[in-house]
């Protein structure tokens, strides 16, 4: 691990023709590049390699494909007001990649010399940041276990890559408040688990909770904790904020729950603007109260992918809890606004979060 790591660059013959910015969608185009690298037992990483985006081969053995020993990241570039390329907390998620790793069995990677990767990457097809509003670039790096084995064990080999894809917002509504189905027969993760990891599995395991919702006209998941199904968690693709009396509050991470970076830039953010905030278990109960007296007045989900999506309806036990009158309100408004701001460079940078890449 302490070996320097050799990036060689193999640069793609033929540039791709890109997407019409406007209609982006989100995660079905692909740069020119990607950045790949391989892990074995007794060699560590090595084949560090910028190459033209494609196909991998694996073998049908591969142990990813049988026992999901896979994990991944997901993070954003964006074109800076000074036109640089900026990525928004990149070693965050490198870091909780890492964390991801340890719990799944899988080598970390020397996350420092990876940015650099990335930022040679970046710049490579930094052609590929769109400059619509709204729109940014996001970056997906993955580590799966390619051993060919069938017996069960902690792989001898790994894969990690890198594949970015230009995007517009996640959700087809947009900035526009959503509808949510709070799950309470299915559940997301048990204390002990591995909800706290970003590994595929987890998201496999919500997409019947996920289907069904969509089946009722929402566009989410609200899952609730495993042991009494009583107490908010986080939705299928973001953490949760509701704001009640005023006071900003969110559930506390517990080893059930994705430590968000986005999350976490919330509750930062919050304390520079003085905006009280709390992480506390926080019950459907609170909130159907909190909603008949009119204290609940937003909820929205922080996530990468999400950024800040504000939820104007939840659908629970085949009742609507509506939230401030199902408009986007003002605090959601003031977190979605400030964020794009500050990752494009629009606000001072006081945390440190910004690292430009070209
Ligand atoms: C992200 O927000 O980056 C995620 O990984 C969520 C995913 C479902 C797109």
């Amino acid at each position: 691990m302490s070996r320097h790591l050799e990036i060689t660059l193999r640069k793609a013959e033929t540039l791709k023709e890109k997407p019409d910015e406007g209609n982006l969608g989100f995660g079905r185009h692909f740069t020119d590049h990607m950045f790949v690298m391989r892990w074995s037992v007794g060699q560590g990483w090595q084949d560090a390699e910028i190459r033209p985006y494609g196909p991998f081969s694996l073998d049908p053995a591969a142990m990813v494909l049988h026992y999901s020993q896979e994990i991944f990241e997901g993070l954003k570039a964006y074109h800076g007001a000074d036109g640089s390329i900026i990525l928004f907390r990149p070693l965050d998620n490198l870091r909780r990649l890492n964390r991801s790793a340890v719990r799944m069995c899988m080598p970390e990677i020397p996350a420092e010399e990876v940015l650099e990767a990335l930022k040679q990457m970046i710049t490579l097809d930094r052609g590929w940041v769109p400059q619509a509003p709204g729109a940014s670039l996001y970056i997906r790096p993955a580590m799966i276990a390619t051993e060919a084995a069938v017996g069960l064990h902690p792989a001898n080999e790994y894969l990690f890559f890198i594949i970015c894809c230009p995007v517009g917002a996640y959700y087809a509504e947009g900035f526009k408040p959503t509808k949510m189905f709070v799950e309470d027969r299915y559940v997301r993760a048990t204390a002990g688990g591995v909800g706290e990891a970003k590994t595929g599995g987890n998201y496999a395991a919500s997409l019947k909770a996920f289907a069904d919702a969509k089946a009722k006209g929402c566009t989410q998941v609200l899952w609730l904790d495993a042991a009494e199904r009583k107490y908010v968690e986080e939705v299928g693709t973001s953490n949760i904020f509701f704001v009640i009396g005023g006071e900003l509050v969110t559930p506390p991470l517990g080893g059930t729950i994705l430590p968000g970076i986005t999350r976490d830039t919330v509750l930062k953010l919050a304390a520079d603007w003085g905006i009280k905030a709390s992480e506390r278990r926080i019950s459907m109960e609170e909130i159907m109260a909190a909603a008949a007296d009119g204290s609940l007045t937003e909820a929205f989900g922080s996530g990468t992918a999400a950024v800040i999506s504000p939820v104007g309806e939840f659908i629970y036990k085949d009742k609507a809890i509506q939230i401030g009158g199902g408009q986007t309100g003002p605090v959601a408004q003031r977190f979605f606004d400030g964020i794009q701001q500050l990752q494009r460079g629009q606000m001072p940078d006081s945390h440190g979060w910004l690292v430009r890449a070209a």
